[in-house]
Parts: structure tokens; sequence; C-alpha cells
């Protein structure tokens, strides 16, 4: 079992309760993703108008980037009903087909992680999604025959960590495709902000900044810092977060000056080792003590996103700064190198 790591973007254990009050219901309180936001509120606007299912929405991007909290609230402004379940936990083709026939006018179905669905269900939603209707083969041997049930007009919304994994067919079928990026800093601090009123603790502005910039550009991360930030302002018994108070508990967590952690340092440590020799992930797995999926789709985005390696076909190879972040000095800078021309 790997260790549970704080800065994993991914929900831990308990979690749900606290992400649940501080996730924003409407288009206009989700901070941030200007440009997917407008798009959404434009389209959702348009089936309102013509009183149409809105077309379906694939929703991409890394954890913690506000994938769920979008379907949620795409529902809510469309006023429908929103129906949840994820790509593993959908298992037999009768388990989708209940749902789907369960599904009123204009419902949501929000299936989550839904380039982990069983391919032989992919082909289902083919139809339900192009024609809103499913073949279902009733009984078996002779008496086998496929009956066609048909669908309430409704909306699917997948969310992916990996939209590479979704063949083009598939993913050629959702009419929104909308990718979620990793947030900015001033947009992550006005999240901190925004759920620091929510919790009623008293923040300064340079704290939300400081917690901000180590978040990794993920909104949950900023939440969870800040829960635990907030702890350390309460039993030191000051009655407001401020900069030390931030920068005291982002040090109890590990959680250095880049949002990195002893772990992606460990990776950076991997990576840098020998800088003739791209690394596989398999490697890094076996090194680091951690799921090939989980570096792949938790991790290893946000080293890229900050620069930190690069993804070649040979393996994985660290840029001159990865060397700096694991404390390392890059090949490149080592002194004499770039001696001065004679
Ligand atoms: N743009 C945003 N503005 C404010 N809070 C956000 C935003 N995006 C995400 N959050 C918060 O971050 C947490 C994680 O978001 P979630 O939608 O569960 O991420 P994902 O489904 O992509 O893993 C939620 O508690 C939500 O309130
Ligand atoms: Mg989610």
């Amino acid at each position: 079992m790997p260790e549970e790591r704080f800065v994993t973007p991914v929900n831990l254990p308990g979690e749900d309760p606290m992400e649940h009050i501080l996730r924003p219901t409407i288009l206009k309180e989700f901070i941030g993703q200007a440009r997917l936001k407008d798009n959404l509120g434009l389209y959702i606007e348009a089936a309102r108008k013509r009183h149409e299912a809105l077309d379906h929405v694939l929703l991409s991007g890394a954890p913690g980037l506000g994938k769920t909290t979008l379907a949620r609230i795409i529902a809510n402004e469309l006023g429908a009903e929103f129906h949840q379940t994820s790509g593993p936990a959908l298992q037999r083709a009768g388990d989708l087909v209940g749902l789907l026939s369960r599904l009123n006018e204009f419902d949501i179905l929000f299936i989550d992680e839904i380039h982990r669905l069983n391919p032989t269900l992919e082909e289902y939603l083919y139809t339900a999604m192009e024609d809103y209707m499913v073949d279902v083969v009733i009984d078996q041997g002779p008496a086998a025959r496929s009956i066609r049930l048909t669908l309430k007009p409704f909306t699917l919304i997948g969310a992916t960590t990996r939209e590479g994994l979704l063949g083009p067919p598939f993913r050629g079928r959702f009419g929104i495709p909308e990718k979620l990026d990793y947030y900015p800093v001033g947009e992550l601090k006005e999240i901190a902000l925004r759920s620091a009123g929510i919790l009623e603790a008293r923040i300064e502005d340079e704290a939300a900044g400081e917690i901000a910039k180590r978040s990794r550009g993920t909104p949950r991360l900023v939440n969870r810092i800040l829960r635990r930030v907030r702890d350390v302002a309460t039993v030191q018994g000051t009655d407001s977060i401020d900069l030390e108070v931030a920068r005291d508990g982002l040090k109890r967590l590990g959680i250095d000056e880049m949002g990195l952690d002893a772990l992606d340092r460990r990776i950076l440590g991997v990576l840098t080792a020998d800088p003739d020799h791209p690394v596989g992930i398999k490697t890094i797995a076996a090194m680091v003590g951690e799921e090939e999926r989980t570096i792949e789709e938790v991790y290893e985005p946000y080293l890229l996103q900050q620069g930190l390696l690069l993804k070649t076909a040979r393996g994985r190879i660290p840029t001159p700064m990865a060397y700096l972040a694991a404390g390392k000095q890059p090949p490149d800078c080592t002194p004499g190198l770039f001696a001065p021309e004679q």
C-alpha cells in the first residue's frame, strides 16, 4: 500500500463533507477558467431557450481542478436532476442500461473517470448519446432477440484525467469537450479567500497568497492546506491566519516553495540520478514505491506543467530546474563548462 500523501490532488478519505461545503453551486461562483465558463454559460442558456437537452459534455483535467463541481453546476443551472456514477463502478451492461432508462427528460448523467469505462459499455453509450436509444439483447440461445429501448433526451457529462485514453469515436460524440487547466496563483488566492469566508476563518491577504503559491495549481489543495493552516492558527491561539502561521503550517506538511513534497523530490531524485539516461515510468514507480497509473495521472502532470521534466519517446528526462528542485547541480551548469572563450 503506497503511503498516503497530503498533497495528493485526489480526494482523501473523509474529505467529502468538507468539499461539499466549499463547492460553488452556480457558474458565477466558480473562480477562474474564464473561457470555459463563458462557453458553458452560453451553451446552457441556448439549451434552456430552445428547450432542448444540453449537448454531451466532456470535462478533462487533472484531479482537483473542479470537474465534479462543474458537472453539478451545469445540472443546477439547467434545473436538471443530477445522477452520478463512475467508469469503474459500471461493470455490467445491465447497470448502464438500467441507469439510462431511468433518466427523465433533460436529466444529467455524470460518469466520473469515464476513461476507465469497460469498452463494451462504451458501445451502448454510442447510440444512447447519438439517438437516445439502446439495443438490449434479451434471453439466450435461439430465443435471444434484441429489443430497442427509447430513452428520454438527456445529457451525458463525462469527466476524465486522461483524455488521451478515450478512443476518437467516443470523444467525438461529446459536442462540448472542455479542458480544465491548472489555475494561476491569483485565482487560487481568490479560492483561498472564498473558502476562508465560508469556514469563517480570518486570513490575511499575504497568507492566502502563500497558500495559493504552494497549491500545485489545484483548488482542492488550496482548500485542504487552508484547513490545516487554520488548525495551526487555532492551536496557537491567533485569531487570524497570517503569513507566519501559513508558512508554519506548510512546513509541517512538508510542502516546499514550489508546492512539491517529499515524494515529488524522490521522483526528481530518480530522474536526475544519471543525466545521460532517460527513465521509464516503470523504473520511477518501482523506485518511489507508487503505482504507475498514479504517477502518470496525478503527480507527473504537475511536474510537466512546472517544466521540471520532459516526456520523450525514450523516457522521462529532467530539466535543469529539476536538478535545482532536487537540491542538485544541473549538469549544464557544472563550473567550467561555460568558461569564457579565449
Ligand atoms: N473554480 C473553482 N472555484 C472554487 N472552488 C473550486 C473550483 N474548482 C474546484 N474547487 C473546489 O475544489 C474541490 C475539488 O473540486 P472537484 O470538482 O471535486 O475536482 P475534480 O472533480 O476535478 O477532482 C471542491 O471542493 C471545489 O469546491
Ligand atoms: Mg471529481
